[in-house]
């Protein structure tokens, strides 16, 4: 079957309303619910004292009318009792100001006294449901780092301090990692290190890089506590949390995706063009899952209610996400929340059952959408396959965020999202993958911006290409390593042999006329071609777009930022450099899901106001198909 289902927090109602909900579950063909995330308070009212009374009901409700519990350790949203007994507990930003109680994630993560009492209530909530016929999956947690990923309180320097001495051993090590020799940063002793806090000049780079890692990780080791105490009570009950792939960058999710035993991601429409940036997170979260189904754990079946300005969905615009998720790799599709908070902070955020009630657009394709899903249940387990694989990593993201660089206008993720949307345009399934990850297996390889890469992982791409492969690379890519600090003798020093290019300086600025009546933008270089072939150059001559021959394949370089069409024009030729086809997907997006055995799934969705075709399959404005084929052989 595909997982159908959403947050329930039956705790926000009068008991006479979970009924009714549970009766509409079914009737919407919900088969599962998360429960329990922000709980924790009205588990343990007291410290040390716990009610599950009317969990238990609720776990018994879903049992009684089939419907799975992805129940929840409530460890996200500490109750008031804990800021309040343990305020050495609380998390503080860089300029010292402490948070607290009345909204959640009011924690440090490095606290002793949180972990303490998280893993005291996870405990109580696995040994009493660890048997429950409704368990199905632990959801533990909920958005890791969402509002406090990075601590900086005493109690998070102690925990730096010491991840550092198990990061590099001696003081030596770390001096020489952080370039401490500038502006006599030298340390002399651990406990003269700090987390960064306020400073009055720009702080060191490689500081601030290893304290993002440090913040990730000590995530992490909350996540791996809780999953070991539930593993060791429940055996054999899969856990996972829930990230946020491709709209959230504090964690490393490559590290954390390690840990889960299926990825779970959820993904909230923003900015232009949401539906691309929906298939990007959809994406993303696959390849986080190593190419396996994931869990879409959440999403809106309207509007938010964080950005401002929160746009309600176009009729059919729900039906269209979901299948969106569903065609890149989701067996679930879940959203944030069953029922719509009449009260609290969220109070104006969709549900699957709105303020309104049953007699609502929403409702309406709630219950389309259960019965379509339905149908689709043979999806379930088949995957996706990609030729293309994208490069990204978290830490090259957080070195670009210290503030002194060429320019401020070379914002990785935009770019990503930019090389992603018109590789989406052409029609292009992307994976996703880690630079160091094994490559092999793909066509093409595209690095959009890849500031910071391992020594490891810049050999890995030059592996690929050796192999046959084909890469493209956007400038400001492979410029520094692990620690930030410049690879020298030309730029970029990565890869400068593989891209047969040697840079000599970056010139940021807003546009460039190129030869071929092309745009580049924010970015340009004085660059020379070593080996490289010169595809296009600047009208003053300098190479913009170069092809390096390199072992049995071929590594392409641009040396500004195309957008839009023009990029799109450079994208299409190195697809077809990669022997990858292209087709113009705008508005008819088509995804292929395959089963091992030959069936396989042609999902067509029409984002266009008028009817489009593609691969066979004609679609309606803002409608979708899926076509069941027998033979896998495209
Ligand atoms: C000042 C400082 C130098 C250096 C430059 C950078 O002049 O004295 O140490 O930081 O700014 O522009
Ligand atoms: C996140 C959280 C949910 C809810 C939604 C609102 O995904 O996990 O609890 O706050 O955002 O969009």
């Amino acid at each position: 079957m595909i997982v159908y289902g959403g947050d329930w927090n039956p705790e926000q109602w009068p008991e006479e309303v979970w009924s009714e909900d549970v009766a509409l579950m079914r009737e919407a063909g919900v088969n599962r619910v998360s429960l329990g995330i922000f709980s924790w308070s009205w588990l343990e009212p007291v410290e040390g004292a716990f009610e599950f009374g009317w969990l238990d009901r609720c776990m018994d409700l879903l049992a009684e009318n089939g419907i799975q519990a992805c129940l929840a350790t409530p460890t996200a949203a500490p109750p008031p009792w804990f800021a309040h007994t343990y305020p050495e507990a609380l998390p503080q930003d860089a300029d010292g100001r402490t948070f607290t109680h009345g909204s959640r994630q009011a924690f440090c993560p490095s606290s002793p006294i949180y972990r303490d009492r998280a893993l005291r209530i996870a405990e109580q909530v696995a040994r009493r449901y660890k048997d429950h016929p409704a368990l199905t999956i632990w959801h533990i947690h909920n958005e890791y780092g969402c509002h406090n990923a990075r601590c900086h309180c005493d109690t998070s320097a102690e925990a730096f301090r010491a991840w550092l001495c198990e990061r590099y051993q001696s003081l030596d090590a770390l001096n020489e990692a952080w370039g401490t020799a500038f502006w006599s940063q030298r340390y002399g002793d651990w406990a003269q290190i700090l987390p960064p806090r306020a400073t009055p000049a720009i702080g060191n780079p490689a500081q601030l890089l290893d304290f993002r890692r440090f913040s990730s990780d000590a995530l992490l080791d909350l996540y791996r506590a809780e999953r070991d105490l539930l593993a060791a009570i429940a055996p054999g009950v899969p856990a996972t949390t829930n990230l946020m792939a491709g709209m959230h960058w504090e964690m490393d999710y490559w590290r954390f995706a390690e840990e889960l035993d299926v990825v779970a991601s959820d993904h909230y429409l923003n900015g232009d063009e949401p539906h691309i940036q929906l298939a990007f997170s959809a994406d993303l979260a696959r390849s986080l899952n190593k190419g396996r189904p994931w869990i879409l754990m959440e999403h809106s079946t309207s509007a938010v209610n964080w950005q401002g300005h929160n746009p309600a969905k176009a009729p059919r615009e729900l039906l269209r996400n979901s299948v969106q998720h569903l065609a890149r790799g989701a067996d679930a599709i879940m959203f944030f929340q069953w029922r719509a908070s009449r009260e609290g902070a969220e109070k104006w955020h969709s549900g699957m059952l709105p303020h309104a009630g049953t007699d609502t657009k929403i409702w309406r394709e709630v219950v389309e959408l259960g019965a379509a899903l339905r149908d689709l249940a043979d999806v379930e387990g088949s995957t996706v396959g990609a030729d293309v694989a994208i490069l990204m990593d978290y830490a090259s993201i957080w070195a670009q965020d210290h503030p002194a660089q060429p320019t401020a206008h070379h914002k990785p993720i935009e770019i990503i999202r930019q090389w992603y949307g018109e590789l989406w345009r052409l029609g292009v399934t992307c994976d996703v993958r880690h630079p160091e990850d094994d490559l092999s297996g793909y066509r093409l390889v595209v690095v959009p911006a890849l500031y910071l890469v391992s020594d490891a992982g810049a050999a890995r791409l030059r592996r690929f290409v050796e192999g046959g492969g084909i890469a493209v690379a956007g400038p400001y890519s492979g410029i520094v390593d692990d620690n930030d600090r410049v690879r020298l003798g030309g730029y970029p020093g990565a890869w400068r042999d593989l891209l047969g290019v040697r840079v000599e300086e970056f010139f940021p600025r807003e546009s460039v006329e190129l030869t071929s009546g092309r745009k580049g933008w924010v970015w340009s270089e004085l660059a020379h071609a070593t080996t490289a072939e010169v595809l296009d150059t600047y009208v003053t001559g300098e190479p913009a777009w170069t092809r390096n021959a390199w072992g049995a394949g071929a590594a392409h370089y641009l040396t500004t930022l195309p957008r839009g069409a023009d990029l799109r024009a450079v994208l299409a030729e190195v697809c077809a450099d990669a022997s990858v086809p292209t087709a113009d997907a705008e508005g008819l997006e088509l995804v292929r899901r395959s089963h091992p055995d030959g069936r396989s799934y042609l999902f067509a969705i029409n984002h266009g106001d008028t009817e489009a075709t593609g691969g066979g399959v004609t679609v309606p404005a803002g409608e979708f198909r899926v076509a069941r084929l027998e033979s896998a052989s495209q």
